[in-house]
C-alpha cells in the first residue's frame, strides 16, 4: 500500500533538498516535479505513460476530452504543465506527494462536468490529475451494492446495474456523462430523489488517498472525513478513489412523459398550481418543471414562455393518471403522454436521447451537447404569488435566453436530516432552481453577454428565494458567489465562509473543522475550497 522505499513525505522532502543542491536552480518546478514521479514511480506500475506534457502529441486532446463547458476552450484560457492521467492509485499518491514537495497546484478531475471549469482551470500554474482511467465498476446484487471508482460515468453505472438487474438502480443525475468523483462527492441528484434522496444518501463505503498519500476506506478515514466527502466535495479533503454505494429497487415498468404548455395554453395557471402539489405528491413521482422563452407563432417579435413537465414515475401509467388525477388534474395528463419502460430505458429518454436510442448509447464518453453555459441555482421556500410569476415571466421574454428549472423536493429530501451530510438542503424547501443559459458563439463578448442575462434573471429572482443565506448548491459551482484566493489562512478562512454559508450553511464549520483536522497545510485547495481554521 505505502510507496515502496519511500514511507513518508518526510523523507521525500529530504530525498528532494538533496537534489535542490546538487542541481541548483538548472531545472524548473515542473520538471523537477515529473522526476519526483518518475523517479518513485513502482516497477510493477511505471507513472511514464500516464504522464502528458504540452509537448506529447496527445496532450491536448486529452485535456480536451473532459473539457465540458466551451467557454473554457478558448487560447486565452491557462494550461496545465502536465496531466497526469492516473493508471493506478500509487500514481494518485505520487502525484500528491510530489506536488507537495514542489508546492504545485493540483487539481483533481473525474468527469469534468463542472460548471466553472475548476478541475481543469486554474488562475495560477497547475496540472491536472486526470481520473478518467479509474472506472471500475463491480455490482453485486446479492448483497445490493456496488463499489464505483471516480473516473465511471453515471452512464457507465447505470448500464452496468442494469446488465446484472431489471429491478435495481441508482438515484443521481440524469446526464449519463457526468462523472462519480465531482458528482457524489458534491451530493448528487436526480428523478429519483423525493424517493431515495441525494447520491450521498446512498453511499455506505469510500476510498480516499489524502494528503500522506494513505490509500484509506471509511473506517481508517473515519465518520468525520467520510461524512465530509459525501456532500462537501472531494477536492478540498483528498482523492476520492472510489464510492460504496446501496442500490436502490425500482419497478420493471417505470412512466415517464414530457407534457409542455405555453402561455397561451394556460401555462402561469399550471406552474401556479404545481407550486402546491410537486412537493407533496406520491415520492414515485417526480415532475420537473423547465420554462425557457420560445417563438411563437406569427413573427419574430411573438415570444411566449413554454413550461415543460418532464416526469418520472416509478410504477405503470395506469397508477400514475389516478395519482395526477387525484393531485394535478390541472396538467390533463392523458394516457397519450405516457411512455412505459424499464427503469435503464427511463435513464435514456431523461439525458435526454431521442425516444428509442438503445441503452448502449449510455456507455459513450462524449456528450451529446457541446455548449458555452452559466449556471447558477437557488432554493425556494414558499410558492411565488401569481403576479410574481406573470412577472418573472415578463422578465423571461425580456431576458430571452436564460431558462428557469425547478426540480422538486419533499419526500425522502424532507426526512432527512439537514447535518447528516454536508447538504444543507433538506426540510423546508419546495424546490431547487436551476438558471440556465447556453450559447453557440465563441468569445468573451458572447460569454460576458449570457453570463450577464443569466445573472440578471437570478437578481429578479430574489424577493422569490431563500435568504441570508441566499442559498446555492455545491454541485451547481458558481464562482459569482464568491471566490477563494487562498492567500493566506486567514484571508482564505473569512474567503471560504463567504460561499461555504451558502452552500453548506450550518454544516460549513463541521468542514473547517474537518479540513483543519485532515489538511492542516491546505494542499487540497480550490477557488472554492473549504478553507482552515485561522486559528
Ligand atoms: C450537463 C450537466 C448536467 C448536470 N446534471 C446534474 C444533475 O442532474 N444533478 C446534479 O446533482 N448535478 C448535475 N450536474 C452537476 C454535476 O453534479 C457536477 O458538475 C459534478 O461535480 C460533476 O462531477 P464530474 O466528476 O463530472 O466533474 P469534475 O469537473 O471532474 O469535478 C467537479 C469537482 O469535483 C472535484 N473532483 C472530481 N473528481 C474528484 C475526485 N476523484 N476526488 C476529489 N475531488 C474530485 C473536482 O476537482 C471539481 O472541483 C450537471 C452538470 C452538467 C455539466
Ligand atoms: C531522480 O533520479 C535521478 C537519477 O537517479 C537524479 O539525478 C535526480 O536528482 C532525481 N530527481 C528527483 C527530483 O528526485
Ligand atoms: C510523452 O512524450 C514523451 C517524449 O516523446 C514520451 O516518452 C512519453 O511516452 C509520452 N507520454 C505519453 C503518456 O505518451
Ligand atoms: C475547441 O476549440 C478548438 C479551437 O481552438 C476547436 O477546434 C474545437 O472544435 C473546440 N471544441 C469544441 C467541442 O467545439
Ligand atoms: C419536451 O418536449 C418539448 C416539446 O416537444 C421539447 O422541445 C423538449 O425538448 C422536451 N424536453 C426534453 C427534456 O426532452
Ligand atoms: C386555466 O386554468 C384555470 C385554473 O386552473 C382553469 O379554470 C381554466 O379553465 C383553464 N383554462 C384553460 C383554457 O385550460
Ligand atoms: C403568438 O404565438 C402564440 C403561440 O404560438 C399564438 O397563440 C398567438 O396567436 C401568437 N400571436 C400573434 C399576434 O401572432
Ligand atoms: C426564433 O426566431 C428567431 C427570429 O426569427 C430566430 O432567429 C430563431 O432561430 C428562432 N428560434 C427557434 C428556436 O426557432
Ligand atoms: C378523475 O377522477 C374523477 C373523479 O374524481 C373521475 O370522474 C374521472 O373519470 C377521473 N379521470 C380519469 C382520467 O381517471
Amino acid at each position: 500500500m505505502a510507496i515502496p522505499r519511500l514511507s513518508s513525505l518526510m523523507l521525500l522532502s529530504t530525498l528532494f533538498v538533496i537534489s535542490i543542491s546538487w542541481q541548483a536552480s538548472a531545472y524548473s518546478a515542473p520538471e523537477k516535479f515529473v522526476q519526483c514521479l518518475l523517479n518513485h514511480s513502482q516497477p510493477s506500475y511505471p507513472i511514464g505513460p500516464a504522464i502528458y506534457t504540452p509537448n506529447n502529441a496527445s496532450y491536448s486532446s486529452i485535456l480536451k476530452s473532459y473539457l465540458r463547458n466551451l467557454r473554457f476552450n478558448t487560447s486565452s484560457t491557462r494550461k496545465p504543465f502536465l496531466i497526469v492521467t492516473a493508471l493506478h492509485e500509487s500514481h494518485v499518491k505520487l502525484s500528491v506527494i510530489c506536488a507537495q514537495v514542489h508546492n504545485l497546484q493540483m487539481k483533481i478531475r473525474s468527469g469534468g462536468h463542472d460548471y466553472e471549469g475548476v478541475s481543469y482551470v486554474a488562475e495560477v500554474p497547475f496540472f491536472i490529475l486526470d481520473m478518467f482511467n479509474l472506472r471500475s465498476i463491480n455490482v453485486d446484487i446479492k448483497s445490493e451494492t456496488a463499489w464505483v471508482q471516480a473516473g465511471a460515468t453515471l452512464g457507465e453505472v447505470y448500464y452496468r446495474i442494469s446488465e446484472k438487474s431489471k429491478f435495481h438502480g441508482f438515484p443521481a443525475s440524469v446526464e449519463p456523462t457526468v462523472g462519480v468523483g465531482g458528482h457524489f462527492s458534491g451530493g448528487g441528484y436526480g428523478n429519483m430523489m423525493r424517493k431515495y434522496g441525494l447520491s450521498v444518501d446512498n453511499v455506505v463505503d469510500a476510498q480516499i488517498v489524502d494528503v500522506h498519500g494513505r490509500l484509506l476506506d471509511r473506517k481508517a478515514m473515519g465518520e468525520d472525513l467520510f461524512w465530509a466527502i459525501t456532500g462537501g466535495g472531494g477536492a478540498s479533503f483528498g482523492v476520492v478513489i472510489a464510492y460504496k454505494i446501496n442500490l436502490v429497487r425500482v419497478p420493471e415498468i417505470v412512466t415517464v412523459f414530457n407534457v409542455t404548455r405555453t402561455l397561451e395554453q394556460n401555462a402561469t395557471e399550471i406552474v401556479y398550481r404545481w407550486q402546491y402539489v410537486a412537493d407533496k405528491l406520491d415520492d414515485d413521482l417526480f415532475i420537473r418543471l423547465t420554462m425557457e422563452i420560445v417563438n411563437g407563432s406569427g413573427g419574430d417579435n411573438n415570444k411566449t414562455l413554454r413550461a415543460s413537465f418532464f416526469s418520472m414515475f416509478l410504477g405503470d401509467s395506469e397508477r400514475l393518471l389516478s395519482v395526477m388525477n387525484k393531485s394535478f388534474p390541472e396538467l390533463g395528463l392523458k394516457q397519450s403522454d405516457c411512455m412505459e419502460m424499464s427503469w435503464v430505458e427511463s435513464t435514456v429518454f431523461w439525458a435526454p436521447f431521442p425516444y428509442g436510442t438503445s441503452p448502449e448509447r449510455l456507455l459513450s464518453r462524449n456528450p451529446q451537447f457541446h455548449k458555452h453555459f452559466k449556471r447558477k441555482s437557488d432554493y425556494v421556500k414558499k410558492p411565488i404569488p401569481k403576479a410574481g410569476l406573470k412577472w418573472i415571466f415578463q422578465k423571461m421574454i425580456e431576458l430571452d435566453s436564460p431558462a428557469l428549472t425547478f426540480n422538486p423536493y419533499g419526500g425522502r429530501m424532507g426526512e432527512i436530516s439537514a447535518s447528516a451530510t454536508p447538504f444543507p438542503h433538506r426540510a423546508g424547501n419546495l424546490w431547487k432552481v436551476q438558471y440556465a443559459t447556453d450559447w453557440d458563439e465563441e468569445g468573451s463578448e458572447a460569454s460576458e453577454h449570457h453570463i450577464d442575462l443569466t445573472r440578471k434573471l437570478h437578481m429578479y429572482m430574489t424577493p422569490f428565494v431563500s435568504k441570508n443565506p441566499r442559498e446555492a448548491y455545491f454541485n451547481y459551482k458558481d464562482l459569482d458567489i464568491g471566490i477563494n484566493h487562498n492567500a493566506n489562512v486567514k484571508a482564505s478562512y473569512l474567503e471560504g465562509r463567504v460561499y461555504g454559508i451558502k452552500y453548506f450553511k450550518d454544516n460549513f464549520d463541521r468542514l473547517v473543522h474537518v479540513k483543519t483536522k485532515v489538511d492542516p497545510s491546505n494542499f487540497f485547495r480550490n477557488e472554492q475550497s473549504i478553507p482552515t481554521l485561522p486559528y
